[in-house]
């Protein structure tokens, strides 16, 4: 029932071709950091002590707006914005159990940056009533999640600070966001290649693609390179099939399964592995995951120096494998091994975690996202895995 749906989107009305402009949006028409400061906010802002992040300020500017009603300039575009959003804010409790546990973990990170801003912006109110330049003002938790929701889900990264971000925005965070009314009714495609930019002659903000499209097909943008699981964290959906979609293998369960297939002195020696890991982790290691591809080559590298013999490691050729070189066989043999082992061990608990949420009976989207993911990533160690084992060294006869 939910395959594929993305909600409101843009239709082509014409063929496209590469190089076309697909939207063109009048400078007047983009809210940034630099419009609220010039809106009726600005006097609060100006004598307010705290300053605000550029996102805390399109949220005052939204939550402002909608109150004012059908007086405000941008009562059309503030009424055509979602009433509610599916990113994990508006999970349930029972809903966000379900989610994988690194996601489950981010999403707990940003309810405390919502609940950060949620009082920043209490403070900014209250301080505009007291100070008589608000009048009946009322606005609770909800009402700044839906608008740091709407914020954070539509919002381009367009530079506006191009000659030095303004002294009354917070520089903690970049100023980098801009909520364009149409332009947002845009959805994602991994697939899409596009190209934004500001048109200073036609004092527009456009973006052209390079991905053709057929009269009536839906037309996409590229919020960027995500994954599924920052898809849905940032923006609440999930793509069928995603490219950037990787299984993250933990830095513990390299160490532990190299141990185990490693000479006996090496393995019994608690801290020789993790002091290896260290000492490759301050080299630049970090992108320890497989994806469709197979291993990531960080993963591979770092399995084949915990798993070298420690006399070649203790002559310093873990330094060449960094630099591309080849392990011995034997390394290589216990490297493979390991990485098996890592894959068949993250499938057994992929396929019992997705068993367990397809056990759940549910129609929301919510929970269908959920299980998107878990399918994904038992599809991922799956593929990765026959991958990994159709490289095996064929047996000598
Ligand atoms: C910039 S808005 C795009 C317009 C939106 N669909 C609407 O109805 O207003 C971004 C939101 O659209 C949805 N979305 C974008 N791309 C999607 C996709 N490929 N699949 C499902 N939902 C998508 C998500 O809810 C996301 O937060």
């Amino acid at each position: 029932m939910h395959d594929h749906y993305t909600g409101r989107g843009l239709m082509a009305t014409k063929s496209i071709k590469p190089g076309d402009v697909i939207v063109s949006i009048p400078s007047n028409l983009l809210i940034t950091s630099q419009v609220v400061l010039r809106s009726e906010l600005k006097d609060v802002l100006k004598i307010f002590p705290v300053k605000l992040t550029a996102r805390l300020l399109l949220c005052a500017f939204v939550i402002y707006e909608r109150q004012k009603g059908p007086s405000s300039f941008w009562a059309p575009y503030i009424g055509c914005l979602p009433d509610a959003f599916s990113t994990p804010s508006y999970f349930t409790s029972e809903e966000l159990q379900h989610l994988p546990a690194a996601l489950r973990q981010r999403a707990t990170e940003q309810t405390r940056l919502l609940c950060d801003g949620f009082s920043k912006l209490t403070k900014f109110f209250e301080f505009g009533q007291e100070c008589h330049f608000l009048s009946d003002f009322s606005f609770d938790l909800d009402d700044f999640k839906w608008a740091w929701s709407a914020v954070n889900t539509r919002t381009l990264y367009y530079k506006v600070e191009e000659a030095g971000s303004h002294h009354l925005v917070d520089p903690s965070e970049r100023d980098v966001y801009v909520l364009a009314p149409f332009l947002d009714l845009l959805n994602h495609s991994s697939t899409a290649e596009v190209a934004g930019s500001f048109n200073s002659i036609k004092q527009c903000y456009e973006i052209q693609t390079t991905t053709p499209y057929n009269k009536f097909d839906q037309v996409f943008i590229h919020y960027g390179p995500h994954d599924n699981e920052t898809l849905l964290l940032e923006y609440g959906f999930v793509e069928p099939t995603n490219p950037h979609s990787v299984v993250a293998i933990t830095k513990e369960d390299v160490i532990k399964f190299s141990s185990e297939v490693m000479d006996a002195w090496v393995s019994e020696t608690g801290s020789v592995l993790p002091k290896r890991f260290e000492r490759i982790e301050a080299k630049g290691i970090w992108d320890i995951s497989c994806s469709l591809n197979g291993p990531s080559w960080h993963l591979t590298v770092s399995l084949n120096i915990l798993c070298m013999g420690q006399e070649q490691y203790g002559r310093g050729e873990w330094v060449g494998l960094l630099g591309g070189e080849e392990p011995s066989q034997e390394c290589l043999a216990r490297s493979r091994r390991a990485v098996q082992n890592i894959l068949c061990n993250y499938l057994a608990k992929a396929v019992t975690s997705s068993q367990e949420v397809l056990s759940i009976k549910s129609d929301s989207y919510h929970h269908y996202m959920t299980v998107q993911l878990m399918q994904e990533k038992k599809f991922i160690l799956e593929e990765c895995l026959k991958q990994v084992q159709q490289f095996e060294p064929q047996e000598q006869t």
